[in-house]
């Protein structure tokens, strides 16, 4: 029995495309289901300048393959030294659709992010005066604070004044990872959405650490207790605009991956629309894939949804994906929910 689901193509909110030979393996693997994605900056050194963004832009379309379309729409990364006039300037021309804001030290090449927010205050308020959403990764730093409160603290310490302080700002919260993130979410109507990423729907903190360390289930913001998983499993397949697709797919060699001291990121891009399928088919929730990987993303950024469409077929043997991509740096573990998955893409 084979059943097919056809959906406007998705768009992904939140995605790590990298650099060099490592671009050029993962493009394909995201360009193949998905229209367009929000492309991370955080690149060494990062993209902060409309400048720089112009060429990363460059760079990832002569990296697509013939005959494959795919629009990257780019991100400028926040530091206290960005000019309001380069970042209007660069959302004037439709360059870029978002800044990205990194707590200095938050994550993977986040050193360049911001400490003080009073030297960001000129920036955010140029945003809030032109709509330019601001895509925030939402992590307290702290040493003394346990990473699994970091984004818990980052609400009520960060989040919360910045909201407070520039009202019109519009605010990404992304790959949101708590019952808390959701619930602020949805008691702030104003302004205010979140990304949810594919694998926080299917693993907790279990996966990480229960019988043995789980490296490729390291990422971060890390993976939280079952609850926390559930809330999320909730808000993405309650068909609540404001919750919407960014898979935060972050591809590290196995090499880097499988270290003492390893890379934080799991690399999801190739089976994402077929787990996706997995689970709201799981949560009798298959009418609201749609919505949560085609349409609320655009509605929040104020773009047309996709005209191109996507097909998924379930049938009754599992599918193959692949363990690993290969790449000019080494190879990368696809990631593995652990479980069969009867669903995939098939147009
Ligand atoms: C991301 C990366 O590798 O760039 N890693 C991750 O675990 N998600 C950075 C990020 O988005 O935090
Ligand atoms: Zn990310």
């Amino acid at each position: 029995m084979t059943q097919t689901l056809t959906i406007a193509r998705p768009d992904d909110w939140h995605l790590h495309l990298r650099d060099g030979a490592m671009l050029q393996a993962v493009l394909p693997e995201t360009a193949r289901h998905f229209a367009r994605a929000i492309i991370m900056p955080n690149l060494v050194p990062p993209v902060v300048k409309g400048a720089d963004a112009t060429a990363y832009r460059d760079r990832i379309l002569a990296a697509l393959p013939e005959g494959m379309s795919f629009e990257p729409l780019m991100t400028l990364y926040l530091t206290e030294n960005t000019d309001p006039a380069d970042v209007e300037a660069a959302a004037a021309s439709g360059l870029i659709k978002a800044l990205k804001l990194y707590p200095a030290g938050a994550t993977t090449n986040s050193a360049s992010g911001v400490s003080n927010f009073d030297n960001v205050r000129p920036v955010l308020e140029k945003m809030a005066e032109i709509g330019l959403p601001l895509c925030v990764h939402g992590e307290v730093t702290d040493s003394d604070i346990d990473i699994f409160d970091r984004e818990a603290v980052f609400i009520d310490r960060v989040l919360d004044p910045i909201r407070k302080a520039t009202p019109g700002l519009k605010v990404v919260m992304e790959h949101i990872t708590t019952k808390d993130g959701v619930d602020y979410v949805k008691s702030n109507p104003e302004n205010l959405g979140a990304t949810i990423t594919t694998h926080h729907l299917i693993i907790n903190r279990n996966h990480i650490l229960a019988g043995g360390i789980k490296p490729h289930y390291y990422c971060l913001p890390v993976a939280k207790r079952e609850t926390h998983r559930i809330a999320l499993r909730e808000a993405a397949t309650s068909g609540d605009a404001r919750f919407f697709l960014g898979t935060d797919s972050a591809p590290h060699t196995d090499a880097n991956k499988l270290l003492p001291c390893g890379c934080a990121g799991c690399f999801t891009a190739t089976n994402t629309m077929a787990l996706l399928a997995h689970v709201f088919e799981e949560d009798s929730a298959l009418d609201k894939l749609e919505g949560f990987a085609s349409r609320n993303g655009p509605a929040f950024y104020g773009l047309p949804v996709n005209e191109a469409r996507l097909t998924l077929t379930k049938s009754d043997s599992a599918a193959v994906f692949p363990k690993q991509i290969e790449t000019g740096d080494g190879p990368v573990t696809v990631f593995d929910p652990g479980f069969p998955v009867y669903w995939n893409v098939t147009g």
